[in-house]
């Protein structure tokens, strides 16, 4: 039986890799783009299953998530991959954050991620697998902040802890629907977000995330995971 997959953010970096490796694996595969004109790499995607259905969304906007909703209603979605995501370089210090790109960042990573989710439940609800990765970060980790003493990007850190706690209320606010809700770390990777001095390339993450989530189950909602499946630290 085909799952059919839906990545947000999918026409570069660790989005189009998942969308690239999805489709090899034989999954049905729709990805995002906000500009799906441009989107030549994920469109020369496929797999056994056919191509990749391409679709327009900015997750910043509740109005392109319910339009995606509209263009998608009655398919059903297996697993929703909120990956898209930014992160902003003039928000990093107390002195000098800004906060229009404190909040745009917040929009984006925090934000998104659920007005997308909320978009598509009833396409989740109706499907199989019935589950939600969100593509967040070690950078949230409130709990390596507080140990290592961290003093990184202010407006990324902080919007990965603020996912990291909505994906948890969302968990538990969809458990009983058997819709699973699960945080993912990618690792470090090779993107324009990660920069070339990344351990990972795109390829190998994409790869162990989707090894990741063929495991997961009701079992693993709230779960904050590596790429790799171990759990991390809040
Ligand atoms: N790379 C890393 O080391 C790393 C580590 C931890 C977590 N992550 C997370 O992994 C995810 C993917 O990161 P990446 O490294 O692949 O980044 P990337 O190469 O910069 O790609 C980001 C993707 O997100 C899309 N996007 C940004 N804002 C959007 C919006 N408002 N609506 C829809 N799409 C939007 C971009 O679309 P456009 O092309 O239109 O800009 C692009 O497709 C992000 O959530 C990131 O925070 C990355």
């Amino acid at each position: 039986m085909t799952t059919t997959i839906l990545i947000t953010g999918a026409n570069r970096g660790i989005g189009l890799a998942l969308a690239r490796h999805a489709a090899q694996r034989g999954h049905t595969v729709i990805g995002t783009a906000r500009d799906p004109g441009k989107a030549d790499e994920l469109r020369a995607v496929s797999g056994p299953a056919g191509g990749v259905r391409i679709e327009r969304l900015d997750a910043d906007s509740d109005e392109s998530c319910k339009a995606l909703a509209k263009a998608l209603a009655g398919t059903p979605i297996d697993i929703l991959i909120n990956n898209a995501g930014v992160s902003p370089d003039g928000s990093k210090d107390l002195a000098t954050f800004d906060p229009g790109a404190y909040l745009a960042c917040l929009r984006t990573n925090s934000v998104g991620p659920l007005l997308v989710t909320r978009a598509l439940l009833p396409n989740v609800e109706a499907s199989r697998r019935k589950l939600v990765v969100q593509i967040s970060s070690i950078m949230g980790s409130l709990t390596n902040a507080v140990d290592q003493g961290w003093t990184g990007n202010l407006a990324y850190h902080s919007s990965k802890s603020a996912l990291n706690m909505a994906n948890t209320l969302i968990a538990n606010q969809l458990k009983d629907k058997g819709v699973a809700c699960v945080g993912v770390h990618p690792g470090w990777v090779q993107t324009d977000m990660g920069g070339p001095n990344a351990h990972l390339t795109p390829d190998a993450s994409a790869s162990s995330i989707l090894d990741t989530v063929d495991s997961l189950g009701i079992e693993d909602a709230g779960k904050f995971l590596n790429y790799d499946g171990k759990p991390l630290p809040w």
